[in-house]
């Protein structure tokens, strides 16, 4: 059982176990150095980890792209997997987004990738377009979205001054 998680700004002394998460989820991890320059330096980018004792059981990837959130990664540590923590950090993801105004969410995930698709819907999150050969090996994309943020929500605050 993992006890209470709390999920912060990832540290630089964090992005080993970030690294090292990476590579056990995926056949084609990001190179090493592509993450450590964009946890680095992109300004545009954020990393949050889901922590547990101190120990990192996962993170999330966000890029902010003008009215669009981009969740560019998320992945749990396999052993920590199937116990919520990808539920937290998607939905720590999505009250930020709306905390920060963005009108929506958007990710991608391989055709294949049934689990990711599950955790996104239960999550609202709606496929919009398929993405031919999107990955390296040829495989298609799925990109979800989920609306954050809609115009009658910006009449309003406008009629009310909010
Ligand atoms: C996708 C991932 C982040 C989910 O993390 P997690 O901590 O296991 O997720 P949760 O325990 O919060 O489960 C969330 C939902 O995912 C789905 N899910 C999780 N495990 C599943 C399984 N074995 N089979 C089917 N659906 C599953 C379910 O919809 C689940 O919701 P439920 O528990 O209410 O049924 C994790 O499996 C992972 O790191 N995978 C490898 C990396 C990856 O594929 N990332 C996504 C790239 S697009």
């Amino acid at each position: 059982m993992i006890g209470e998680i709390e999920i912060v700004k990832a540290k630089i002394t964090d992005v080993k176990k970030i690294i090292e998460i990476e590579e056990k989820s995926y056949k084609d991890p990001w190179p090493r150095d592509v993450f450590i320059i964009d946890y680095m330096f992109n300004s545009s980018s954020d990393y949050f980890v889901a922590k547990s004792h101190g120990k990192v059981l996962g993170f999330i990837g966000l890029w902010y792209e003008g009215e669009k959130l981009h969740i560019i990664n998320v992945a749990v540590d396999p052993e920590s997997r199937g116990q919520g923590v990808g539920t937290m950090l998607l939905e720590f993801a999505i009250n930020l987004g709306v905390q920060k105004g963005f009108d929506l969410v958007y990710l991608e995930a391989r055709k294949s990738n049934v689990i990711a698709q599950n955790l996104y819907k239960k999550l609202g999150f709606k496929e919009v377009e398929e993405l031919k050969a999107y990955y390296q090996d040829g495989e298609n994309g799925i990109r979800m979205e989920k609306i954050l943020r809609s115009k009658s929500d910006d009449n309003f605050r406008n009629r009310n001054f909010l």
